[in-house]
């Protein structure tokens, strides 16, 4: 029998499915992703670490406000769902936004006006806890005691007021000169993207795509396909340019992306940008096709991904690993890239792997016998997300990393679980199901040899 096109991809990249679930066996238990989620409170304070923290928490513990949820339109419900409330799952995402909000204007004597959420030497970094004022805004926390919408107004206003500019339009990174960095894709598009859909600005949501164009142009580099991490900047002021490819700076961009392609996607603005949509589809798969040939076979990224482990200054980061596995997997849901699933598996493997008994419970808190968490919850070895040439140990973005890492993966399984074989549904099969009962028998046989 020929299989048609579709059903022998389907076919192949069930049984391959069915051959990675055996890496399951690394997957973290409830109770140790919580000691992970305490670390990432505690240390997360900087205003990126904030937004990336308020990111996470959406993707782990409130998947409603989660653009990688598919069943939710945006601009997502008003009122908050009760299974969310009763958690209490948004409490620290809001107290984010309040305490940013609130110290705003305790410190700015109310004025109002183009000015960022928090006073910080990058221009980018604040917009990315945006993301939650807007949310705020949205739901009407506070009772209308706090402002958020005016918050976040003043901050949008101060991108595109008070921040430099390339002469094609690309926003600084930096307040004191115009410099371009990777990790901006992370902390203003999607800020930009959510605004839009939040006031039905179609602008905001061409210009959310227009800044990632931009900075695809200037840091993408045509001989490798990665990105560079900072460009344009005069070394003599503020912070020097930095052209490696820093691993970190490929996922934010990766991520970022994906993050503002599933806002675009789920808007009802969806049709204006179907070109939008799969650009950057393909800037995704770009970044994955460029950077996962120098994962080496400790399944685990050099700060810089070209570099050699044994270079000088060279290490494994484990962050970033992290970080663009979660892309992978995010990538495979949404958008039907699996090429670098097993990288993904293999990298997930590693970094969560014990050489003690994996736990079987979810209550399980204890990370004892854990190669690349320590006992504390902390993810090892790291880049410093400081200084980022040099290692560090105890990196908040870290934390977010791998709790990000672990939802794409559930959500991963979940979505491949829906689609393949599924034996209550027998009596429904027809002909193109025969293929799953083969799948199915496969996985079966191959459990058991
Ligand atoms: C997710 O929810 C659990 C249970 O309430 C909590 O312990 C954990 O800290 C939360 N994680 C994050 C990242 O918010
Ligand atoms: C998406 O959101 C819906 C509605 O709140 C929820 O029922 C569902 O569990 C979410 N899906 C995922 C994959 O988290
Ligand atoms: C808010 O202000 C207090 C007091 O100045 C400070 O300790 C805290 O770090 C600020 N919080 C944020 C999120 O900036
Ligand atoms: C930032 O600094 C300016 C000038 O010092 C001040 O007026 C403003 O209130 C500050 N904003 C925040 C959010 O701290
Ligand atoms: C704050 O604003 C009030 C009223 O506008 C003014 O009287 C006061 O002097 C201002 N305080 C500071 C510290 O600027
Ligand atoms: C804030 O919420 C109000 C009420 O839902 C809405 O009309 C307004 O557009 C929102 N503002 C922003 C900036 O999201
Ligand atoms: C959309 O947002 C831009 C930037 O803030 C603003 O200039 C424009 O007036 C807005 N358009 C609409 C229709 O609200
Ligand atoms: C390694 O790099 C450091 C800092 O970049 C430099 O000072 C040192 O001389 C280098 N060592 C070697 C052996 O090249
Ligand atoms: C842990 O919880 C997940 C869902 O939260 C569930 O699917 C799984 O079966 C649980 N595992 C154990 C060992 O209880
Ligand atoms: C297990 O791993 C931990 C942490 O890496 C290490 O301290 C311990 O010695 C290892 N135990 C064995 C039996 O290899």
């Amino acid at each position: 029998m020929i299989l048609k096109g579709v059903e022998a991809i389907r076919f192949v990249s069930l049984i391959l499915s069915c051959q990675l679930s055996e890496a399951d066996g690394q997957q973290l238990t409830d109770g140790q992703v919580d000691v992970v989620s305490a670390r990432l409170a505690e240390s997360a304070l900087l205003p990126w670490e904030l937004g990336t923290r308020a990111q996470t928490i959406l993707e782990l513990n409130a998947t409603t406000y989660s653009v990688f949820n598919t069943s939710v339109d945006l601009p997502p419900p008003v009122r908050i769902p009760s299974s969310i409330s009763t958690a209490g799952s948004l409490v620290p995402f809001f107290a984010i936004a309040k305490e940013v909000v609130t110290n705003r204007t305790l410190s700015n004597n109310n004025t109002v006006g183009p000015q960022p959420l928090v006073n910080d030497s990058s221009a980018a970094d604040p917009a990315s806890i945006g993301v939650s004022v807007l949310l705020a805004n949205l739901t009407g926390q506070d009772s209308g005691e706090v402002d958020y919408a005016g918050a976040a107004t003043d901050q949008l206003n101060y991108l595109f007021t008070d921040v430099p500019k390339t002469s094609d339009g690309a926003i600084s990174h930096r307040v004191a000169q115009l410099q371009l960095w990777s990790d901006f894709v992370y902390m203003v598009p999607p800020f930009l993207a959510t605004y839009g859909v939040m006031t039905n600005n179609i602008t905001l949501l061409e210009a959310s795509y227009n800044q990632i164009k931009l900075y695809r142009s200037y840091l993408r580099d045509s001989q490798t396909g990665m990105w560079r991490h900072v460009v344009l900047g005069d070394d003599s002021l503020d912070t020097p340019n930095d052209p490696g490819f820093w691993c970190t700076g490929n996922g934010w961009a990766a991520a970022g992306m994906l993050r503002v392609l599933m806002t675009l996607r789920q808007s009802e603005f969806a049709n204006t940008f179907t070109n939008e949509q799969s650009d950057l589809s393909s800037w995704v798969s770009e970044i994955h096709t460029a950077i996962y040939p120098h994962l080496d076979s400790s399944n685990i990224f050099t700060n810089y991904a070209d570099q050699s482990p044994t270079a000088n200054g060279s290490f494994y980061d484990a962050a970033c690993t992290a970080l663009l596995a979660s892309t992978v997997y995010r990538a495979a849901t949404l958008l039907n890239q699996n090429t670098y699933i097993p990288k993904a598996e293999a990298s997930r493997a590693t970094l969560f792997s014990t050489n003690a008994t994996a736990p079987t419970s979810n209550a399980t808190t204890t990370l004892a016998g854990y190669q690349h968490i320590t006992s504390d919850g902390w993810l090892t070895p790291v880049v410093n997300p400081h200084s980022y040439n040099l290692q560090g140990s105890e990196s908040p973005e870290a934390q977010a990393f791998v709790i990000q890492l672990y939802a794409a993966h559930r959500d991963w399984v979940l979505a491949t679980s829906k689609t393949s074989t599924s034996p209550p549904s027998l009596k429904h099969l027809g002909g193109k199901n025969m293929w799953a009962i083969a799948v199915g028998l496969v996985c079966f046989y191959s459990r058991w040899t």
